[in-house]
């Protein structure tokens, strides 16, 4: 970790979401949209690091964070929800998938939105006003719609709520799901970009009901924010099949460079070029967007899940890297081979 920052204030956003303003360090940057991997400054959990995304700018004073808690995971948000100022926590280098690629309709789920408020923030401060954007974003209950008065006072932005759990909602919410028949109507090859940022239940629905209406897979942004049940089981099932394996030898191609190391079977191949400093391209991690995909060339894989490669690029021996857990002792990935 390679930043302490302070905790100068905590205010309760929602019931169970709060924002929190730490000091900036000198000279750290990021890019609106970006997060960080944030640990609490405290024994027992300085090796307990989730990813939380800047809802500042990158020239303001504070380092800023919407964050919401999850007491039942007994984790990481439960603490964040009760520090109190003069606290302490460590962050390392920014990352993330979303960044301003121009107007266009911005759907999140829950804690989803927070990428999206540093990214529409900035293009209002540049632009003077949000045209063509438009937020539609999905919560459980009104009551769970996180920083509503903000969205709805940005000049041009277009709001749309929707709640899943609460039948008969207050004015300007709607009752209903994110799906194929709600975005029917509001996808359009000339809307610009969908950028896309929720759990993976939603994002997987929504890329499902985007592709179907006609937009193109580079029109679509996506990241992740948690997992499924699902998808975690099955991670852990891999790590756990791998236990004693030998490890696997791979030679990884990426722009016109080959580079070699050793990872476990439990691990994705992704995970382990990234690990390996390699730059290899990923942004949703679910196996939804493709931007991870590479040509495995020698060996096998297994791949968990995929909602983005065709038949006939799997049978060329195109493959989801953040999916694909080697069977193989050896493998040769190829990024460069599209
Ligand atoms: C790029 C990125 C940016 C993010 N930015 C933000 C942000 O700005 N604000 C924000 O609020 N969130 C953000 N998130 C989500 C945030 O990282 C998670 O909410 C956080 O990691 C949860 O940490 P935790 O320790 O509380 O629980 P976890 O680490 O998720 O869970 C701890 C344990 O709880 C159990 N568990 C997990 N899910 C459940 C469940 N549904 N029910 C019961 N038990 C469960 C599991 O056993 C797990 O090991 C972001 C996520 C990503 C990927
Ligand atoms: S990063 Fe999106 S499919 Fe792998």
């Amino acid at each position: 970790m390679s930043h302490r920052l302070t905790l100068n204030r905590i205010e309760p956003v929602t019931h169970d979401t709060h924002h929190l303003v730490f000091d900036r360090p000198e000279g750290f940057e990021f890019t609106p949209g970006q997060a960080v991997d944030l640990a609490l400054d405290r024994e027992g959990w300085r090796e307990e690091a989730r990813p939380f995304t800047f809802v500042s700018l990158p020239g303001e004073a504070g380092l800023e964070f919407v964050i919401k808690s999850y007491p039942e995971h007994d984790g990481v948000t439960e603490q964040i929800g009760r520090m109190t100022p003069g606290d302490a926590v460590l962050i390392d280098e920014p990352w993330g998938a979303i960044r301003d690629e121009g107007a266009g309709t911005f759907i999140a789920g829950g804690a989803g939105v927070t990428p999206f408020v540093a990214v529409l923030r900035q293009r209002l401060q540049k632009e003077g006003a949000l045209e063509g954007c438009r937020l539609i974003f999905s919560n459980a209950t009104e009551q769970d719609i996180i920083l509503r008065d903000t969205f709805e006072g940005m000049t041009g932005l277009q709001t749309e709520f929707i709640v899943t759990d609460q039948p008969d909602p207050g004015p300007g919410v709607m009752a209903g799901r994110i799906d194929r028949a709600f975005l029917k109507d509001r996808v359009d090859q000339e809307a610009g970009k969908f950028y896309v940022c929720g759990p993976e239940p939603m994002m997987l629905a929504i890329a499902d009901a985007l592709k179907t209406h006609g937009l193109e897979p580079d029109q679509i942004k996506f990241e992740l924010f948690s997992e499924s049940q699902q998808g975690r089981l099955a991670k852990q099932e891999m790590a756990k099949r791998s236990e004693g394996q030998a490890q696997t030898q791979v030679t990884v191609k990426i722009d016109g460079a080959q580079h070699s190391f050793t990872m476990a079977k439990g691990q994705s191949v992704l995970d382990a070029a990234l690990e390996n400093n390699l730059d290899a391209p990923f942004a949703c991690k679910a196996g939804v967007c493709s931007t991870c995909m590479c040509k495995v060339t020698e060996g096998e894989v297994e791949m968990l899940s995929n909602h983005a490669l065709e038949d006939y690029e799997v049978e060329r021996g195109y493959r989801l890297s953040c999916q694909s857990y080697p069977l193989s002792d050896t493998l040769f990935i190829d990024y460069d081979h599209h």
